[in-house]
C-alpha cells in the first residue's frame, strides 16, 4: 500500500512547505476583491498533485548528480507554486462553465460571488502565473507554458462542443482530457526537467505525466458517478447534469442496447439529473465502470513504464507512488 506522507510527500516535504509559502506570498493585488477571491480559492487547499509532480520530477532529474540535494534551483519552488495557481485558475473558470456550486469543500467562487467575478479573477490568476513565470527567466519554460495553456483552453472548448452529443467517441474524449487535464500535468513534470537542465529526461516525464493525467481524469469521471460530495469536496452528478459524454457514459452506450441505450442517449442530450439514479445503475450493470477501471489501470501502467529511463531514486519512486495513489482513489 502506498503511504502518501511517507512515499509521495516525504521525499519533498521541505520543498512542499516552501511551495505553499510561495503561493501565499505570490498572490497579491492592490484590488482587495481580487486578493480576497484569489486567496479564497487557492488557500481552500486541494490535493496539490501538480506541484508534487513538479517537485518530484525536478529532484528525480537531479538524482544521478552528486550533491543533488543542495543543487535544487530555487526556481523549482516558484514553478511548482505557479502550476498550482494556474490549475486553480482553470478550476475557477471550469466551475463557471459547469455551473458548479461546490469545490474543495467550499462554495465555488461563482457561487460565493458571481460568474463575472469568477471569470475575471480566474483571468487574473492566469496572468499572475505568467507574471511570476517571467521572473524565472527561462524562455523554453515560458514557451512550453504559453503553448500548453492554449491547449488547456482548447480542451475545455472542445468539451463544450461535445456537450449533449451522444455520438461522442472515446477518441474524442481522449482528445478532450489530454487538453484540459493531462497537458497541465505534463507542464508540471516537464517543467521540473527544464529548470534542472535535464533536457534528456523531458520526454520521459512528458510521457509519464500524459498517461498519469489520462488516468487521473478517468478516475475523476468515474467518481462523479460513484462517490459522494463529502469525500470529493464537490458535488457528484455534475457531469450528467451538464450532459457531458465522459468515459463512463461513452462506454455504457457501447455496452447497452434497446431502452437502456436510448435512456443514456437521451440523458446526454437533455442533461439534468432526473435519471441520475437509473443512469448510475446502468453504468454499473453494463460493465462500463469495469471498462473505465481497466483503462485507468492501462494508463497507470504506461505512466509507470515511462519512468524507467530515469535514474532510480526515492523521487522516481515518489512519482510512481503518486500514480498508484491516483489509481487507488477508486477503491
Ligand atoms: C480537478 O483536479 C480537476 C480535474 C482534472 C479532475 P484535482 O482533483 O487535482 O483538484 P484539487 O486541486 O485537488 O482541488
Ligand atoms: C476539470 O474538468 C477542469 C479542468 C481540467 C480545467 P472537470 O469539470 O471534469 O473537473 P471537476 O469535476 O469539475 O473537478
Ligand atoms: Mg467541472
Ligand atoms: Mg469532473
Amino acid at each position: 500500500m502506498t503511504d502518501f506522507a511517507q512515499d509521495v510527500l516525504g521525499p519533498v516535504v521541505t520543498d512542499f512547505a516552501a511551495m505553499d509559502q510561495y503561493i501565499k506570498t505570490g498572490i497579491h493585488s492592490k484590488i482587495p476583491l481580487v486578493l480576497s477571491v484569489s486567496q479564497y480559492v487557492v488557500e481552500a487547499g486541494g490535493k496539490r498533485m501538480r506541484p508534487l509532480m513538479c517537485l518530484l520530477s525536478a529532484r528525480a532529474c537531479l538524482a544521478d548528480q552528486p550533491e543533488a540535494e543542495r543543487a535544487l534551483p530555487q526556481s523549482v519552488i516558484a514553478l511548482s507554486a505557479i502550476i498550482e495557481m494556474l490549475h486553480t485558475a482553470t478550476l475557477v473558470h471550469d466551475d463557471v462553465v459547469d455551473e458548479s456550486g461546490l469545490r474543495r469543500g467550499r462554495p465555488t467562487a461563482n457561487a460565493n460571488w458571481n460568474n463575472q467575478t469568477a471569470v475575471l479573477v480566474g483571468d487574473f490568476l492566469i496572468a499572475r502565473s505568467f507574471d511570476l513565470l517571467v521572473e524565472i527567466g527561462s524562455m523554453p519554460l515560458l514557451k512550453d507554458f504559453a503553448s500548453g495553456t492554449c491547449e488547456i483552453a482548447e480542451g475545455e472548448v472542445l468539451q463544450l462542443q461535445h456537450q449533449h452529443n451522444p455520438d461522442s467517441t472515446e477518441a474524442d474524449y481522449l482528445q478532450i482530457i489530454h487538453g484540459k487535464t493531462s497537458r497541465l500535468f505534463q507542464l508540471a513534470a516537464e517543467g521540473g526537467a527544464i529548470v534542472t537542465d535535464a533536457v534528456h529526461y523531458r520526454q520521459a516525464l512528458r510521457d509519464f505525466a500524459g498517461h498519469f493525467g489520462n488516468a487521473f481524469q478517468i478516475v475523476d469521471d468515474i467518481l462523479d458517478y460513484t462517490s459522494d460530495a463529502e469525500t470529493l469536496g464537490k458535488n457528484i452528478g455534475d457531469d450528467l447534469m451538464e450532459g457531458k459524454p465522459t468515459l463512463p457514459l461513452i462506454s455504457a452506450l457501447r455496452l447497452t442496447t434497446g431502452e437502456s441505450h436510448q435512456l443514456i442517449r437521451k440523458s446526454i442530450q437533455t442533461g439534468g439529473t432526473d435519471n441520475l439514479e437509473t443512469i448510475i445503475g446502468l453504468v454499473h450493470s453494463s460493465g462500463a465502470l469495469d471498462y473505465c477501471r481497466q483503462r485507468v489501470a492501462e494508463e497507470t501502467r504506461a505512466a509507470i513504464h515511462s519512468l524507467k529511463s530515469l535514474p532510480e531514486s526515492r523521487y522516481r519512486a515518489g512519482l510512481q507512488a503518486l500514480a498508484e495513489m491516483a489509481e487507488s482513489r477508486l477503491t
